[in-house]
């Protein structure tokens, strides 16, 4: 059964509690980037990296408005603040994620140039035409109607805006029995991994452009996981191990760019 958006709020509500409960919380609750798998950088340089691939492409300046549609804690919002002077606004449908975004914002000095919503991705809380560019670092995957995200993204974007977004995916040739690695990942995270054949359709059909859809895979994913599986150890309470992912290599990430014409 496809988990409703208000159980994944509560995930990630109570992945929030645990962190703060062992003292602090990661800003930024996505994969790394690195140039070439040899990279010498570290995976938390690696992680900020991922963001600004992102923010690079979002094509925004000072005072631009851009939207981060699932914003975890704020990180990525904040570093698109500092990188381009823009106005970020981050929904996500954790409150508590809410809250502490609240908070890093006016630590980091920010609280003028962002503002941060509990809301659905999938009925987005604001008029048509109100932003110049939307980002969603891997949060579609949590979202079980990726159309309606994708309409309501087209819907706010004024027309020649842009929306970057990545997402976790099951790369070709995929084997006919799903690997339980990522069928375990799937479940205890409760994400649903897209086919990325069916994507350009998908935007199409929810009346945005595509101007780019590029397998980063060798960029991120096994690295990642990698570097994690050796930072967590054997710690207990993981939603998953990442050990488990490692030499998976259907398992990958993509990252899509398109257009409001
Ligand atoms: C893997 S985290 C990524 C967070 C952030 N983009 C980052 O890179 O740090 C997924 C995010 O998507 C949000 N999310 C999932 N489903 C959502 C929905 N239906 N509406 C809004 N946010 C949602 C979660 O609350 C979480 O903040």
């Amino acid at each position: 059964m496809t988990p409703t958006p208000e159980a994944v709020g509560r995930l990630y509500d109570d992945l929030l509690e645990a962190e703060l409960e062992g003292g602090a919380a990661d800003p930024n609750l996505h994969i790394g980037y690195w140039d070439t798998p040899d990279s010498p950088v570290p995976r938390a340089e690696a992680v900020v990296r991922f963001t600004d691939e992102h923010v690079r492409r979002l094509h925004v300046t000072t005072g631009d408005r851009v939207l981060d549609m699932g914003c975890g804690v704020g990180g990525p919002a904040l570093r698109a603040v500092d990188l381009t002077g823009a106005h970020v606004t981050g929904i996500s449908i954790s409150a508590a994620q809410i809250t502490h975004a609240t908070h890093l914002a006016k630590s980091a000095g920010h609280a003028d140039n962002t503002k941060f919503l509990h809301a659905d991705a999938m009925a987005l809380p604001f008029p048509d035409s109100s932003f110049d560019a939307v980002m969603a670092i891997e949060s579609l995957i949590h979202m079980p109607d990726r159309e309606r995200v994708l309409n309501e993204a087209r819907r706010v974007l004024r027309p020649g805006g842009r929306l970057v977004l990545t997402e976790l995916f099951e790369r070709a040739p995929r084997p006919t029995r799903r690997h339980p690695a990522i069928t375990e990942f799937c479940r205890a995270s409760m994400v649903s991994l897209p086919n990325a054949d069916d994507y350009p359709a998908l935007l199409h059909r929810a009346g945005l452009r595509l101007r780019e859809l590029l397998d980063i895979t060798d960029h991120t994913v096994q690295r990642n996981f990698r570097e994690l599986a050796d930072l967590v150890g054997d710690a207990k309470g993981l939603l998953f191990h990442p050990r488990d992912l490692v030499g998976v290599p259907e398992f990958g990430c993509f990252l899509a760019v398109a257009e409001h014409p």
